[in-house]
């Protein structure tokens, strides 16, 4: 088992002081240790171990196929990377809809591998969850709008929010959400109008992906934007580096030193 994450300067707490103070919040998505240790060296206020770790990690197509064994198995190796940054795991699907005991079960699993707070999708038939997790002293983190988990439903991933009863109900959610105790949301692919005014009824903090600057912080998958996939390019994700490229050239440098016999020189061999 992992050493619980501990040392975090920041709280769930922080989040709604920053948008009390008009701070705005940054976080990325992280599932390994490699890029949990670079993060440690950052000032992003707070990392995501997504269940986008299926599709970006694994190859899967959506994020159906995460289970709880496999987040805890990222959140262990983020967690031992970055032991200074507030780290909230996501509860993969249907892990919070097999009753309460079976939630709260999966929701320790994530605490224990070092998560400080755990991230739910949707809000409606799981109210009771998230109010025994908050009332347990387990900071939750909502996410409404696209609600990946619900692919199957929306039919393929779609911007949510457009219609005006589509809007309603992602607005009633929210203040649900926020009444249930949750200390922020994700707001994915909705309209930014729509997100603004969400931010601007909530005390909460509002994080979007696709969501409009108008959200009080904002949160991107880390290999996106490290443009790490040129073939994944929803607007949204502006990559903040080329990194497919350069990626691909520095392996093939190291292929033709290999093959040339350039590498390894004197000085990287052993006498
Ligand atoms: O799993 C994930 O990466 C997420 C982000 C898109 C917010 O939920």
């Amino acid at each position: 088992m992992a050493m619980q994450n501990v040392t975090s300067p920041f709280s769930a707490t922080d989040f709604i002081q920053a948008k009390t103070e008009r701070r705005k919040l940054s976080l990325v998505t992280c599932y390994d240790y490699t890029f949990a240790r670079l993060l440690s060296r950052t000032a992003v206020d707070g990392i995501l171990v997504g269940d986008s770790a299926v599709m970006v990690m694994h190859g899967h197509p959506t994020t159906l196929s995460a289970t709880v064994d496999l987040i805890r198995l990222h959140t262990e190796a983020v967690s031992r990377g970055s032991p200074n940054k507030f780290l909230i795991a996501d509860m993969p699907f249907l892990s919070y809809r097999k009753g309460l005991a079976a939630a709260l079960d999966s929701a320790q699993i994530l605490l224990a591998a070092g998560a400080l707070a755990v991230k739910i999708e949707g809000v409606d038939g799981h109210e009771d969850v998230i109010e025994r997790l908050v009332q347990s002293g387990i900071p939750v983190m909502g996410h409404l709008g696209l609600e990946p988990q619900s692919v199957r439903a929306y039919g393929g991933f779609r911007i949510q929010g457009r219609s005006e009863e589509s809007a309603r109900d992602i607005c009633r959610r929210a203040r649900s959400l926020e009444q249930l105790g949750a200390f922020a949301m994700v707001l994915e692919c909705i309209p930014a109008s729509l997100a603004q005014e969400i931010t601007d009824a909530l005390r909460i903090p509002t994080i979007g992906i696709g969501a409009g600057v108008g959200c009080d912080g904002q949160i991107l998958v880390l290999q996106d934007l490290l443009g790490l996939d040129p073939a994944f390019h929803p607007k949204f994700a502006r990559p903040f580096l080329d990194g497919a490229p350069r990626v691909l050239d520095a392996v093939a440098r190291f292929d033709q030193a290999v093959k040339a016999g350039t590498f390894p020189a004197e000085g990287e061999s052993y006498s």
